[in-house]
């Protein structure tokens, strides 16, 4: 089977394609992505099943390299995106360019060529804050960030194309990841390399926003097994083990490293900072979905990965981008 997946340079794509590889002996790899700040073949080094994996440095949103990459394929499992709400709160022209139309792109020409799936990888972020209960897939979708606005666009493009087109289209809304090759911008990267290097975490608003964490390798089994098992059309929520407050996750990472509170630095809130959310799974679940990682386990050893894995992160946060980032992202929130 040859895969075309997009955005395998990146946190959960290159997990993806590593335990595609690895598990998968029959699967080729087409990996397009045009290598933003968050994408990092140093991601896929050393991996498994490495001579059946292309990378081509490309643009989702570029027509004729998409066509180019397309031919042959049979399945498609779109990754590619701009992924931090932060960084969407400062600037959301790349949100809108990759994520709605490099979607609508890669649709058409997955149209053009006869693909038999394609697989929107979309997220829970789509559904807006949910006060109570839990999202279901056929709830309205409220996004409230310009990074879940963009995704809604691009998941409800993907679903207007399996309508309009019959293009065997899935979608899935996964909540939090976390693990391995995580770029240092969302919060459980930042916190263990600060907390390694000594350096605070900066705790937004009242740190009672909740989030449902769910380690990467899980949310990629259950792509693959929809990949495999899901009914094109169909959307199926991924959700993880455990519903926190942040408050709650720095304390349980603060404990596994053994660090003081006073490198918990709160900080004013992010702009639109969603309260919670939490997803049913249920589909997901009657597919054959079982996680594999406790949520205690996988925290342990992704704060382990990046105790022996500096070598990985420290050359990304020593990038001037990524110091610009850093002070624009934090400067002037000061201390609540
Ligand atoms: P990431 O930012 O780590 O990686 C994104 C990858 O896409 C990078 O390799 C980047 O180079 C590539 N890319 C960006 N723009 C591109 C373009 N125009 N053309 C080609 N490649 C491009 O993101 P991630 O955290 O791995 O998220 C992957 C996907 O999963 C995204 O669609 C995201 O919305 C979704 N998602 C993420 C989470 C999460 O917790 N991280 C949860 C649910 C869903
Ligand atoms: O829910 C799925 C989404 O999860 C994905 O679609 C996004 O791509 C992914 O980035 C993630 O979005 P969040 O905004 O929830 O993740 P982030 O790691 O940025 O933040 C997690 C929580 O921690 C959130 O409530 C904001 C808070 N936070 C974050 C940072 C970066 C802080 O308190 N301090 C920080 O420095």
């Amino acid at each position: 089977m040859k895969l075309l997946v997009t955005g395998g340079l990146g946190f959960i794509g290159s997990n993806f394609v590593r335990l595609m590889l690895a598990k998968k002996r029959n699967v080729r790899i087409v990996n397009l992505d045009v290598k933003t700040y968050a994408g990092n073949p140093e991601n896929l080094k050393g991996m498994a099943g490495a001579a059946r994996h292309r990378w081509v440095k490309g643009d989702i949103a570029d027509a004729k390299i998409v066509d180019r990459v397309m031919t042959g394929v049979d399945a498609v499992v779109h990754f590619a995106a701009e992924s931090h709400v932060d960084r969407s709160i400062h600037d959301a022209g790349a949100f809108l360019k990759t994520n709605v139309i490099g979607t609508q792109v890669l649709l058409d020409s997955a149209k053009r060529h006869g693909i038999g799936r394609f697989v929107h990888v979309s997220t829970d972020e789509v559904y807006g804050s949910v006060a109570k209960g839990q999202s279901k897939e056929d709830d309205a979708l409220l996004p409230n960030s310009p990074y879940a606005a963009s995704k809604a666009a691009s998941d409800l493009m993907a679903r207007a194309y399996h309508v309009t087109h019959k293009l065997p289209v899935i979608v899935t809304r996964c909540s939090n990841n976390f693990g391995p090759y995580q770029f240092p911008e969302k919060a459980l990267p930042v916190m263990i390399t600060n907390w390694i290097d000594g350096i605070p975490f900066p705790l937004y608003g009242d740190g009672k926003n909740i989030r449902d964490w769910i380690h990467v390798l899980d949310h990629c089994r259950a792509i693959e097994l929809v990949l495999r098992k899901g009914v094109p059309g169909e959307i199926y929520n991924v959700g993880g083990t455990a519903s926190l407050s942040n408050k709650r996750l720095v304390e349980g990472v603060r404990k596994i490293m053994g660090v003081d509170r006073s490198l918990i630095t709160p900080v004013a809130d992010r702009l639109g900072h969603d309260r919670r959310y939490a997803v049913n799974c249920s589909k997901l679940y009657r597919l054959g979905f079982k996680h594999a990682t406790t949520f205690d386990k996988a925290l342990a050893s992704t704060v382990a990965w990046y105790r022996e894995n500096e070598a990985w992160w420290r050359p990304l946060k020593s990038k001037s981008g990524y110091k610009r980032y850093y002070k624009r992202n934090y400067k002037g929130l000061g201390k609540r």
